[in-house]
């Protein structure tokens, strides 16, 4: 695949900055009213759209007992805006794509069909698998072409998602709609009483936030410097949702699959709720809060209960983005949406409570580790380097444990996501790090001028000519050049050239 050149955007532009000056202060001057300091203006949104729930992916069992799933991305349309079509693409359908769901142990393999006008790629966010597998830019897959990678299971139940990665074009195909949430699951966790029936009371709730154009077609053209930010929140592709909820304690499972946007996310009643997972799987103990906030592709399971006949309406109240207020004022810092009103019937069933231990969590260990590596996020480069495919930037040796000292520089927020692992955070600004970050992750927001210190374990796939990726998890960002490579390598193994030509099995229907 040609690379394509970006120019370099190391700041926004004059007019960009003086244009979104303008629309904030619109927006603040219409403003309604907010519990929070004036001026917040909270788009209240009517509640008259049931939650669509993605279905379940179902896999075709093969002769060895492995599973086979399809997946086939596509154009189509969806009214969000009434009597307006809207054109998307899909993944088995008009917008976004089905839960793909295994257990720990299982073989999959995804045979994922492109039958979009433009190369993209699929990539298993969050997935600990060989670089081969993880869809990233060097597994591209044409017009046409069917890219079927195959891996064991190996990692604890998590919610992951699944989203294309094709170098410089990854924030339009999210932006369209292809996206999908991606459950594992495991023993340990199947044996806590935790709600876990999926649609009931396990509910994926995927969360981003588009700008329609008159015509009703995505408009994409306005770049703020974190990027796109719409004005009209979708979750699961519902606009104005409610979900209807016949059981006392519900699970949800949050996925920012926006492109920029970061969500600060609570109930308008103030009530608490339990925090049981991050990024990689479930926390040691729930953690009882009244706030989440999830940058671009982090997630968090929470479970909150309800009492017969409540509603509960599910909001962003405004990010802490830790940044100076003009530059929170263009990057979405002022914001605040309703996002989804629960509603329980006059009846609902008696959940068990949520237990008070949830996993075993090997402790963070930075003693083991054997090297520190350093980096630096300005502009739209890392260490002052633009992504490059040609280019490896890091070389990391199978079964070792590295401390990753990550930091930005930038006056403007940034995050951090590394690809084939879920790692730890041992601190942040030289302290113990945040409940919400003392959990597997693999995706970190990062506020300007916070130095945040990763452990990574580097365990099971060394392949000296695949690489993996780490990047800014703001789509427009990675894009632009935000993302860098490294390899795995066995002890001894030399690394190679990343394959220019992918090794993939493309077939053509
Ligand atoms: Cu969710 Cu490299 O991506
Ligand atoms: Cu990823
Ligand atoms: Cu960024």
């Amino acid at each position: 695949m040609k690379q394509r050149h970006h120019p370099s955007l190391s700041s926004p532009t004059r007019r960009e900055v003086l244009g979104l000056l303008a629309l904030g202060a619109a927006a603040v001057a219409v403003g309604g009213c907010d519990d929070q300091a004036p001026p917040s203006p909270v788009r209240s949104v009517r509640f008259k759209q049931r939650l669509w729930i993605p279905p379940e992916a179902r896999p075709r069992v093969d002769a060895s007992g492995g599973w086979e799933f399809n997946l086939t991305a596509r154009t189509g349309q969806r009214e969000f805006v009434p009597g307006k079509a809207t054109q998307t693409w899909g993944i088995n359908g008009d917008y976004l794509g089905p839960t793909l769901r295994a257990p720990r142990g299982q073989q999959i393999t995804i045979n994922v069909r492109n039958l979009l006008p433009e190369t993209t790629t699929m990539h298993w966010h969050g997935a600990h698998l060989p670089a081969a597998a993880d869809g990233g830019p060097h597994q591209p897959i044409d017009p046409g072409a069917t890219w079927s990678p195959t891996w064991q299971i190996n990692q604890p139940a998590a919610t992951l998602w699944y989203h294309p990665h094709p170098h410089g074009h990854s924030e339009m195909h999210v932006y369209r709609g292809l996206a999908g949430m991606f459950i594992i699951d495991d023993e340990d966790e199947a044996t806590l009483p935790l709600p876990r029936t999926y649609g009931v009371d396990d509910i994926p709730v995927i969360i981003q936030d588009k700008r329609f154009g008159p015509d009703g077609q995505l408009d994409g053209s306005d770049h703020t410097p974190v990027g796109l930010l719409g004005d009209t929140i979708l979750v699961n592709g519902t606009v104005g949702p409610y979900f209807h909820a016949t059981t006392e304690l519900i699970r949800l499972r949050l996925l920012n699959a926006s492109t920029a946007r970061v969500y600060n996310l609570g109930f308008t009643d103030g009530r608490r709720f339990s925090v049981i997972g991050t990024d990689g799987g479930l926390l040691s103990a729930p953690h009882p809060t009244d706030r989440v906030q999830l940058a671009p592709g982090e997630r968090a399971e929470i479970v909150v209960r309800l009492a017969s006949g409540e509603k509960a309406v599910l909001r962003s109240y405004r990010p802490e983005l830790g940044t100076i207020p003009g530059m929170a004022l263009i990057s979405g810092g002022l914001d605040a949406f309703d996002v989804l009103q629960l509603r329980a019937g006059s009846s609902s069933r008696r959940s068990t409570a949520v237990p008070r231990r949830l996993s075993d969590r090997s402790p963070v260990d930075a003693g083991s580790a054997v090297a520190t590596r350093t980096f630096f996020l300005a502009g739209r480069q890392i260490n002052g380097k633009q992504m490059d495919l040609e280019r490896i930037d890091e070389v990391v040796t199978l079964d070792t444990t590295e401390i990753w000292d990550v930091i930005n520089l930038d006056a403007q927020p940034h995050s951090f996501h590394v690809h084939g692992l879920q790692f730890r955070v041992a601190d942040v600004a030289e302290a113990q790090p945040p409940p919400l970050l003392d959990g597997r992750k693999d995706t970190v927001f990062l506020p300007p001028g916070v130095p945040v210190r990763l452990i990574l374990h580097f365990a099971d796939y060394a392949d000296p000519a695949r690489p993996f990726m780490y990047h800014c998890h703001m789509l427009f960002h990675e894009d632009h050049g935000m993302m860098g490579q490294f390899l795995v390598v066995a002890p001894g193994q030399q690394p190679g050239q990343p394959a220019d030509v992918p090794s993939n099995h493309e077939h053509h229907h």
